[in-house]
């Protein structure tokens, strides 16, 4: 039964992902930078074909391409390249080969909206106002000295630069480095279609798609409503000519039928700005669209059973039917889970019950409804590592965030005890967590209660039990708000999955006995006749 359920389910859907921060994965050559090569070398931890691998199926590798690296790697001076502190064009092609050899796909960052200010189309848009390219990106006058309207960044500050020699202002919707392209121009829309081309014939999967909600701007170039009741990128404005625009639709359904010429690929977007915004991001997950959008709201959450609950349940109301959902607790934008939620080591001493609470956040995404997306070296207990303002590298830390930039959240992935951590034999060109030692892979895989193990035996497990890949989502009333619970469910399985977000013994209504599947307390044979759930215990009953 369960092949012939699962096997008819799209791979995208039943995947679980990991996203490689490029430059802190693993460096080959010694200069501090991880690289194509490097992430060639570690795809047996990735996924080997057995539970001694972590597992995962899909990795998401963050930009890679020719970048001035001011927002390392996002802003793109050749969108067709792989810079070369990151390896060439042949060393993708080797990794891509490698890690379909193993079951393993791989999808590339997809960068729209806009460019880096050095890339070539930018200098002959910027170079007279009739350059045949000028209208690529997005240019108007000022008025009275002033940018042509109040739209800011979300990066903060206004979203319009100035450029001097041809007297226009240029919009960017982030920092000033990336102006904004014009999707309305079909010139610059066949190019950037073509980008997809290129990484599709070269064999990728897919792509994650960066700041998809912010693709057009209104096209009459109206200001964005002041509004008292909503904060934006730090003024109070509401983003409403300036994202989700209706015009972006059509666009995202293009890059949809391209990508299906190509076979069973997949595209996730990232369609909202701010999570504790309401998101827009489902409207455009369907089967014309993006097979998947990243849900951000769990970011906003601390941990809190009933809080996640919600989201979960909101989200499940207003999916649609062709729509699956895309769920993820950290990624490189915003701080690591593990430290949200009590393990910031250095500012604040860990929790003694961090891990334990790490292992109730990997099984809620590994076991509802939807894409589970990974953050590397989370399955370590990897945290957000606080950096002197002298080693910040990310511009949005150097100029506004007086202790903490992106950078603390991207430091190099732990492989191994020792001097680098097997990251790299030379100069890391972020600092390792002070940690290394008891945190690396090496060490952590050797330890079978460690934080790594859990992840590994949840992930092969997922692959055991069909209703944990596609069966469908089914809130639990538990009783005690802390325990989050749920069943899941297709024709031939029924499972019901609780997780215990407190320290406490809870007893749990609602299950109805059945095998134990899996638990995080390994004296657990079988669920008793009143299930009472150990503090920050997991549990999977096949019923
Ligand atoms: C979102 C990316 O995730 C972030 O890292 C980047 O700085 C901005 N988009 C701008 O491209
Ligand atoms: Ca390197």
């Amino acid at each position: 039964m369960s092949a012939a359920e699962t096997n008819a389910a799209p791979w995208w859907k039943t995947a679980v992902y990991y996203q490689i921060y490029v430059r802190s994965f693993a460096d080959s050559n010694g200069d501090g930078v991880g690289d194509l090569q490097g992430i060639i070398g570690k795809l047996d931890y990735l996924n080997d074909g057995t539970p001694n691998s972590l597992g995962v199926d899909c990795l998401w590798l963050t930009p890679f391409y020719e970048s001035p690296n001011v927002d390392f790697g996002y802003d793109i001076t050749n969108h067709c390249s792989v810079h070369p502190e990151h390896g060439s064009l042949a060393d993708f092609d080797r990794l891509v080969a490698e890690a379909h050899r193993r079951g393993i796909r791989v999808i590339v960052d997809y960068v729209v909206t806009a460019t880096s200010d050095e890339h070539p189309w930018f200098a002959e848009s910027r170079a007279s106002r009739d350059n045949p390219k000028r209208d690529w990106y997005i240019w108007r006058d000022g008025w009275n000295g002033k940018p042509p309207n109040n739209w800011i960044a979300v990066s903060g500050g206004r979203g319009w630069g100035l450029d001097p020699a041809t007297g226009q202002y240029f919009y960017h919707p982030f920092f000033e480095c990336q102006p904004s392209l014009n999707w309305r121009q079909p010139d610059l829309r066949r190019a950037m279609l073509d980008v997809m081309r290129f990484w599709l014939d070269r064999r990728a999967d897919g792509f994650r798609i960066d700041l998809l909600n912010h693709l057009v701007v209104d096209e009459q170039m109206r200001d964005n409503p002041r509004s008292w009741k909503g904060w934006y990128a730090g003024r109070f404005q509401q983003p409403l000519c300036t994202r989700d625009q209706p015009e972006s639709h059509e666009v995202v359904a293009a890059m949809r039928t391209l990508l299906d010429e190509y076979g069973e690929k997949m595209m996730v977007g990232e369609t909202s700005s701010f999570p504790w915004e309401p998101s827009q991001a489902h409207t455009f997950v369907n089967s014309r669209e993006l097979n998947l959008a990243f849900n951000m709201e769990f970011f906003v959450y601390r941990f809190q059973a009933q809080k996640f609950r919600e989201v979960v349940d909101r989200y499940e109301r207003v999916a649609a039917a062709d729509g699956w959902p895309a769920w993820t607790l950290s990624n490189h934008d915003i701080p690591r889970h593990f430290g949200r939620y009590g393990g910031a080591r250095i500012i604040y001493g860990e929790r003694a019950d961090a891990v334990a609470r790490a292992r109730v956040c990997a099984a809620m995404l590994l076991t509802l409804r939807g894409a589970p997306f990974l953050y590397y070296g989370e399955e370590l207990g990897m945290t957000n590592r606080w950096l002197p303002r002298r080693w910040m590298k990310d511009p949005i830390g150097k100029k506004s965030w007086p202790l903490f930039s992106r950078d603390c959240w991207r430091t190099p992935m732990l492989w191994t005890p020792g001097p680098g951590a097997g990251f790299t034999t030379g100069d890391p060109w972020l600092p390792l967590d002070p940690d290394a030692d008891r945190l690396n892979a090496q060490t952590a895989g050797a330890r079978p209660d460690s934080l790594l193990n859990f992840y590994r035996r949840l992930i092969w497990l997922r692959k055991e039990l069909p209703a944990l890949q596609i069966g469908a989502y089914e809130p639990v009333a538990a009783a005690d708000p802390a325990v989050f619970a749920f069943r899941r469910r297709t024709a031939n399985q029924s499972l019901f999955v609780a997780l215990n977000f407190t320290d406490r013994a809870i007893p749990v209504a609602g299950a109805a006995g059945g095998n134990v599947r899996f638990s995080s307390e390994p004296w657990r044979t079988d669920a008793g006749a009143r299930l009472t759930l150990a503090p920050y215990e997991t549990v999977i009953l096949e019923e």
